[in-house]
């Protein structure tokens, strides 16, 4: 297997504008599942271990090298996009002549590795198409067969007549063959045709000239070579590659209450008897433990939580730790640098940042603790604020093991409330409270007798 591989080009086509998304945004940089759409063609590429991956780009200048952000990938420029054959021609310099060249189009995202496996295997002596049955085939190419069944030519749609378009096994875009009949062939494109362009799939025909076979694969799947060409293309796509995914986390035992309903924007990892409610979204690499149970519409990126842990609905979790038996939500927000140990509660309308919290403390109500140290047992009262940021600089607040913290506190920071201490309600801490006693600075209460609520003066 290794011997093809390693004489494997795959070229990726990603310098058309778009014109159909109707955007400035190159159409390969819309994203599917969080991710630019050639980025998925470029992890389908690599994992066939090819020598040289060429991606050609073009409208939008560096904008899709640089949002790509990748430079172990070659680069080739299409300055001008005159057709699918041209872009192919200007990767062809960066190659030599040996080996395969694989032909992959940016705008078709869910394309398997697997599927371009079965086609390289048959590209060493031939031309091998994937091709795919369509009941509605408006829009591509037309694979025109002889009466004996061989391919005899793709037809594009805006060149067919009535009969061919009535055709309903259409091109993927998607080829392979041997890199030096590639050029050869690429050599010899005209652009007489409605579009005035240099197509690749006029290779086709002069395969059949040359008398090279051309075989043609059929994908598994019809929706692994839609190709994204407007914005309901975009969501076409995106639905099935989150069915998809819901199908792979139902495999492997996660309860979905509704797979219709879930939105996984990166890599989402997941332990034994995990539950996941409706509407949430993840994003970034997710990590949830066993017995871990996310309710409903809640928002996770970058972030673990830990085994048993229960995240109640609405809340907010960006690149945070959850220690196991924690009680999040609803409605928290866990900002980066959150790190709960273990058994925490943080509950409503509370606001975390850039904190750690030991083991079985509890912020329940109302609150923001942000750059702070919160020991272990800590009980944290609604309406705390550690005001951290002096309108120059943040600063910390150490809260010891055990504290209590009464209601609508201020703790401001550069501060530290030792172990065992307790706040009185509505202090305004400025300065250390010291351990097991009780600290508070607000007046005491007082009664005035006799007195009488202002009346409104008769004019
Ligand atoms: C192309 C095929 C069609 C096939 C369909 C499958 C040709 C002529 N037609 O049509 O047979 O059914 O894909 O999705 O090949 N691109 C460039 N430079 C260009 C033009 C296009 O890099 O000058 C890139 C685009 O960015 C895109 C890909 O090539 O990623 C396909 O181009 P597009 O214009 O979408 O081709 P289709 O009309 O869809
Ligand atoms: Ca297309």
């Amino acid at each position: 297997m290794s011997s093809v591989r390693s004489n494997l080009n795959v070229v990726i086509l990603a310098a058309g504008k778009g014109t159909r998304m109707h955007s400035d945004l190159p159409k390969v940089l819309h994203q599917v599942a969080g991710r630019a759409l050639l980025s998925h063609v470029i992890t389908c590429a690599e994992k066939l271990e090819p020598e040289n991956i060429v991606a050609v780009y073009g409208f939008g200048g560096r904008k899709v090298p640089e949002a790509i952000a990748r430079d172990d990938i070659l680069w080739a420029e299409q300055a001008e996009q005159l057709g699918t054959g041209h872009a192919v021609q200007q990767a062809m310099p960066l190659l030599g002549d040996k080996g395969i060249t694989l032909v992959l189009l940016g705008d078709v995202p869910l394309l398997r590795a697997e599927t371009c496996r079965m086609l390289i295997r048959n590209a060493e002596q031939h031309l091998a198409l994937l091709t795919v049955e369509k009941d509605i085939p408006t829009g591509y190419g037309r694979i025109v067969r002889s009466f004996d069944g061989r391919v005899q030519a793709i037809v594009e749609e805006k060149d067919a007549d009535a009969e061919q378009r009535r055709i309903k096994e259409v091109n993927s875009g998607i080829m392979a063959m041997p890199t030096v009949l590639l050029k050869q062939w690429l050599g010899r494109l005209r652009n007489e045709n409605n579009q005035k362009e240099y197509y690749l799939t006029d290779v086709i025909a002069m395969a059949v000239e040359d008398g090279v076979g051309v075989v043609t694969e059929r994908a598994q799947d019809e929706w692994e070579v839609i190709g994204v060409n407007s914005k309901a293309d975009l969501a076409g796509v995106e639905r099935i590659y989150q069915k998809n995914e819901a199908q792979r986390l139902m495999h492997a035992g996660v309860t979905l209450r509704d797979p219709e309903r879930i939105d996984v924007r990166g890599r989402l990892k997941t332990g034994r008897d995990v539950e996941i409610d409706i509407g949430c979204v993840f994003e970034g690499n997710v990590e949830l433990g066993d017995k871990v149970s996310i309710g409903p519409y809640c928002v996770i990126k970058d972030a673990t939580i830990a085994e048993g842990s229960v995240i109640a609905p609405y809340t907010h979790i960006d690149e945070a730790t959850v220690g196991r038996d924690s009680r999040i939500g609803p409605y928290a927000r866990l900002r980066p640098g959150t790190e709960l140990v273990a058994e925490a509660h943080i509950g409503n309308f509370v606001e975390i940042k850039n904190s750690r919290v030991d083991h079985g403390s509890k912020i329940n109500h109302l609150s923001y603790v942000g750059d702070s140290q919160v020991g272990k047992h800590v009980n944290i009262g609604a309406g705390t604020i550690t005001c951290n940021y002096d309108g120059a600089n943040k600063h910390r607040t150490i809260i010891g093991d055990h504290a209590f913290i009464g209601s609508d506190t201020q703790l401001v920071a550069p501060v530290t409330v030792e172990a065992g201490a307790t706040i009185g309600a509505g202090s305004t801490i400025t300065r250390d409270a010291p351990e097991n006693s009780l600290t508070l600075s607000r007046s005491k209460q007082i009664t005035i007798q006799g007195w009488k609520r202002p009346v409104k003066t008769k004019k």
